[in-house]
This record gives structure tokens, sequence and C-alpha cells, in this order.
């Protein structure tokens, strides 16, 4: 493909063209402002590709999602969360002997530090889950690993692991005031996760394998989703050579918001708010039409996927799964249905492209297994952990790697002279 030409101020500019193995097309910029001295402006970086990377795949207009080339709902279907972390942060499958080795050393470093369990106590009990989960993982860090680890990553890669599913679990229990239960070893990351949340020590909480499954999909389901807010923000931290402990608590951080993962949490209110208003749902998608309200309908629009985004095609028929074996009926569902089917038929939505994510789904199935509401995005975290670790590995295994640091306009007061106190 030949270069992009720029012209400005009568001056022509080349830049060359990169084409990933997708098709996908950049302008490399990255001599922009040395020739030209201008910048390239895009708030919100909807036109910018900040890396180049070989995890996660999307096509936002045709609504296809791979992780390192295998599609999400293949991924979904047949392999284990375990499978899928370790392929998205190693790069390939795992063997039956690898996995066998990844999981072990998973079972072994399962284990909360007493000081990490003892930091959660410190908050009330009625603190964001994920204002917890965030000061946990930055516990996590070694007092002897202020850097980023160079020959030991793998060592703080699987910990972190292995401990996420103990701490989110913790977490929980420190909500309802019950102390947290250990890890067992022989049960799969999911399964550990559900013994760890709903378990007594000592044992025999039987593991519902329909739930299990569940688990396990969401899990994967959430565990990528290339350069989005959180995923930036673990890169953005880990190119100041800031540890992964500091880099991953900095995501959960970013993924919090209600615009990005806590869109799960606000998803759940909103139906609970519908439903104690008399379920007119009509009035909810009309005041979403009406901008000056400032009112949007959660779980509905995605900056990339502009046709349908496959993790909410993949959940909904697991919610159906769910419900049924659970035998639930749940008046939020319903209410959740007909805003879907509202806002699918109606002009404002189809023409901006806005129907269903991801979160719209997931927060009822989290529902109907009991986990509270505002756990959530703890939940969403614990999947995308391995997601997270993959962009700040790739991040950091590349030599070429440079702080993140854009620019800017400014357009604040040009030069001026300060004046004292009495002077104003
Ligand atoms: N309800 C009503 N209108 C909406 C919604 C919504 N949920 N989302 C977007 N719009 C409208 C906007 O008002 C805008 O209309 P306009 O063109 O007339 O001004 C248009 O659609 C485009 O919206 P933007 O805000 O420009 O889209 P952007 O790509 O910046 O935002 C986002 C994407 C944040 C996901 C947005 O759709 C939103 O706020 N959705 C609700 C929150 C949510 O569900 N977030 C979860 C995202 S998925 C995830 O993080 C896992």
């Amino acid at each position: 493909m030949s270069n992009a030409k720029l012209e400005l101020n009568g001056q022509t500019y080349e830049f060359p063209v990169v084409v990933g193995t997708e098709g996908e097309v950049g302008i490399d910029v990255a001599k922009l402002r040395v020739s030209s001295k201008a910048i390239a402006l895009d708030p919100g970086y909807g036109n910018t590709g900040s890396c180049k990377s070989a995890i996660t795949f999307i096509n936002g207009e045709e609504g296809v999602l791979h992780y390192r080339g295998y599609p999400i709902g293949q991924l979904a279907e047949k392999l284990s969360f375990e499978e899928v972390a370790y392929m998205l942060v190693w790069g390939e499958l795992p063997s039956q002997s690898e996995l066998d080795d990844f999981k072990a050393k998973l079972d072994e470093h399962a284990a909360l530090p007493a000081s990490v369990l003892a930091l959660i106590k410190t908050f009330p009990e009625q603190a964001h889950p994920m204002a917890m989960a965030q000061a946990a993982v930055a516990a996590l860090e070694p007092a002897s690993h202020h850097v980023a680890p160079a020959d030991d990553a793998d060592a703080h890669i699987i910990s972190i692991i292995a401990k996420f599913k103990s701490l989110a679990a913790a977490i929980y229990r420190h909500q309802k005031n019950e102390p947290a239960v250990a890890s067992e070893t022989d049960l799969s990351y999911a399964g550990d996760f559900l013994q760890l949340m709903y378990g007594r020590d000592g044992g025999n909480y039987e593991i519902d394998e329909a739930i299990e499954e569940a688990i396990n999909a969401l899990l994967i389901l959430h565990a990528d989703h290339e350069q989005n807010c959180s995923a930036s923000t673990v890169r953005m931290v880990g190119s100041s050579q800031a540890s992964i402990y500091a880099s991953i608590s900095a995501g959960i951080g970013a993924l919090w918001g209600p615009l990005h993962g806590g869109a799960n949490q606000r998803v759940l209110e909103m139906l609970q708010a519908i439903h104690e208003d008399g379920a007119d749902y009509q009035k909810y998608v009309d005041m979403s039409k009406d901008k000056e309200s400032g009112f949007r309908l959660m779980g509905f629009g995605h900056r990339v996927y502009k046709n349908h985004d496959p993790r909410a095609t993949i959940l909904k028929k697991s919610t159906d799964r769910v419900l049924a074996k659970l035998d639930k009926k749940d008046p939020l569902l319903d209410i959740a249905k007909k805003l879907e089917q509202v806002a699918l038929s109606d002009d404002f939505f189809i023409k901006r492209k806005l129907f269903p994510n991801v979160d719209f789904y997931s927060g009822i199935i989290y529902r109907a297994l009991g986990i509270p509401t505002n756990m959530f995005t703890v939940m969403f975290a614990l999947g995308r952990l391995p997601g997270w670790i993959a962009q700040w590995k790739e991040l950091r295994d590349d030599p070429k790697a440079r702080i993140y640091r854009p620019r800017q306009i400014y357009t604040g007061e040009t030069k001026r002279d300060v004046t004292t106190i009495a002077e104003r």
C-alpha cells in the first residue's frame, strides 16, 4: 500500500501505512510532529491506535471478537478459563502438561497474605468492592518488588491470577462480615471461586455444574477486549515501568466507571428503578432519547461494535439457560427483554447503532447467582485480569516500547505577568 499524504500549509508530508493481519489499516504518524510541527488531535482516541498488538482482534462493524485468532464463541463453549488465560498471556493454548503445571501453580499461590486480608477488613463493610480490590491488588506487591520485574514476571503473573479469585471472594465475604475461607485444590478456577464465595471452612460446599459453567463462560467472555479504557490504563501505567501490581490496580480503577465495566452494576440499578416505577420502560427509553435528561440506557451502545456485541449474543442464550436451570422468574429480566425490544425497533437507537452490550445481560446472570449488585464490576475484573496481564506483558516485552505520553492542543491563556494580591 502506498504512503499516506498530508497537506499542511502548502507542504506535503508522507507517512507509512501499516496493515494488520486482518487487513486493518493504520497511518503511522509517529514522525508527524518532527516533520510538520503539528500533532494528531483525537479526543477520546476514537481514531488513534496506541500500539500494534497480537492479542485480540475486534471487527466492530461485523461483531467479530477473536483472542489470538480464536473466535470468542468457540472459546466460551469449549474451553476452561484457565486455558484461555494461559493462551492470552503466553500466546498459545497449553498442552495437557502445561495446563496441569499452570493449575498446580494457581493452587499453590491462591492464598492471600494475612496483611492483604487485614487490609480488606480495614474498609467499612459498605465500601465499594472495587475500591477494596484496587487497594488489595496494590498491596499484593511484595516489599522487594518496586519496579517491573525482569526475570520473574511469570511468577508474579501466576501469583496475581491465583490470588484474584481469593481476593474477590474475601471482599464479598467482608461485606457480609464473614471470614474468608481457604482455596481448594482440584477445582476449576470457576469452581474454586464459587466455593470461596459461598463455601464454609472445612468444606462440603456443593458446586452446581451449570453455575460453574456459566461463571466459566462469563470469565472467558470478559477476558480481553483490546485497547479499551482499562487495558489502555494498564498499558499507560505499565509504560512508566511501574510494576504489574500498580498497573493492574490502575486498570481496576478505570474499569470501575459506569461508562466502562461499572455499567453492569448500573444496568441492574436501572432495571430495579424501572421496576419500582411501575415497569414503565417506555418512559425510560424516551428519557434516554432526550439529551437534556442526561439519562442513558445503561448496557446499550459501544464505541467499537456497530452491528452487535458478540459477547452479548452468547450471554443472552446463557442467561436463559441459567434462569431456567435455577427456575428463577425475574421481573427485571422481563423489563430487560422489553427494553431491548423497544430500543432495537426505535429509530433513535437504530440510527446510532445502539444495541445491548455485554453488561446488559451479565448483570442478570450475576443476580440470579445471588451475587450482590455492587460486586458485578469485580466479577468483570476477575474475567478481565488475564487480558490486562497480556496487554501489560506485551508492552513490557516490546524492546521499542516508549512511555505513553500523549500531547495536547493548549487552549488556555497566553503568557501574562503575575500580579500580587494588592494589585488585583
Ligand atoms: N442511551 C441513549 N443514547 C446513547 C447511549 C445510550 N446508552 N449511548 C450512546 N447514545 C447516543 C449519544 O447520545 C450520541 O447521540 P448523538 O449522536 O445524537 O449525540 C450517540 O449515541 C453516540 O454516543 P457517544 O457517547 O458519542 O458514543 P461513545 O462511543 O463515545 O460511547 C458508550 C460509547 C460509552 C458505551 C455509550 O454508548 C454509553 O454511554 N453507553 C451506556 C454505558 C454502557 O453501557 N457502557 C458499557 C460499555 S461496554 C463495556 O465497557 C464493557
